[in-house]
């Protein structure tokens, strides 16, 4: 049995990913932590008693820190899906994946993976596109634009390094030839929509993926799990469970 604790576990993903966990058979939830307290669980993870084999982490940036230190403590894996990071937090998880195995996705979707790879693809064919993405995600969401925006448009300066960042584009000013517009929407219950739009002079190429339900980002989650117990320390993404 693969034991976990799942940091955030009150939280719309947390608790999805109990759910999740509670319908495999060779896994199980022995704690739980929230600054919240819900239900008897851990406030922090310091706290945490229970020995596990894996954690799995859906809750915000600011607990980062307080996260790594416990997991390099424990020699504990970790599945960080929680996004936001400010590149000082980045660099700290960087640093602990020296200590202990840590995986770390802005989408723990396979679908999103696979999509960085076709993105990529069609930034290199076409060298001189403009590229613009639009996200969509729920009226709740804290974080914009989202890990997974910046993901893609990671995976497109891959191809085109000279590109940059410009996002929430407004004022006077024309767009760039050498940016990436990134645009954030904010409505109602939308899981998680990502369009990523190439133009030339005569033709849009766009790319679009849809979450329709959070077990999507729960079960990589699970499967970056089993994927991380045993593993060496390291920083590990989806490309090595695409690769794997
Ligand atoms: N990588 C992915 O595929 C993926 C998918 C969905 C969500 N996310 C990310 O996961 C995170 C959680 O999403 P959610 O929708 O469950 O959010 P949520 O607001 O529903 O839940 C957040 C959880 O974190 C806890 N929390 C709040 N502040 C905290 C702090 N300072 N320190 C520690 N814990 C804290 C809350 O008590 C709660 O348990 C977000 O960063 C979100 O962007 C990632």
């Amino acid at each position: 049995m693969i034991r976990v604790i799942v940091n955030g576990i009150d939280g719309a993903m947390g608790s999805t990913v109990v759910k999740c966990v509670e319908a495999t058979e060779d896994m199980e939830v022995v704690a739980g932590i929230t600054p919240t307290g819900w239900n008897g669980s851990y406030l922090t993870p310091a706290e945490c008693k229970e020995e596990a084999d894996v954690l799995i982490d859906f809750s915000h940036h600011d607990g980062t820190k307080a996260l790594v230190d416990y997991c390099v403590e424990k020699g504990l894996p970790a599945v960080i899906c929680t996004t936001g990071q400010t590149e000082e937090e980045m660099e700290y998880i960087k640093k602990a994946s020296e200590k202990v195995a840590i995986f770390k996705s802005a989408n723990m979707s396979l679908g999103v993976a696979l999509t960085a790879k076709i993105v990529k693809e069609i930034a290199a064919k076409f060298p001189g596109c403009e590229v613009e993405i639009v996200e969509t995600h729920h009226n709740r969401k804290v974080d914009a634009p989202s890990g997974t925006a910046l993901m893609l448009a990671d995976a497109v300066m891959e191809a085109r390094p000279e590109l940059h960042v410009n996002s929430g584009r407004s004022g006077m000013a024309k767009r760039e030839p050498d940016e990436i517009g990134i645009s954030a929407i904010r409505m109602g219950n939308v899981v998680g929509t990502h369009e990523v739009m190439f133009g030339t002079a005569n033709q849009t190429i766009t790319v679009t993926h849809q979450a329709h339900d959070r077990a999507l980002f729960a079960d990589g989650a699970i499967a970056a799990a089993r994927f991380l117990v045993g593993k060496p320390a390291g920083l590990y993404n989806m490309d090595d469970i695409l690769a794997d």
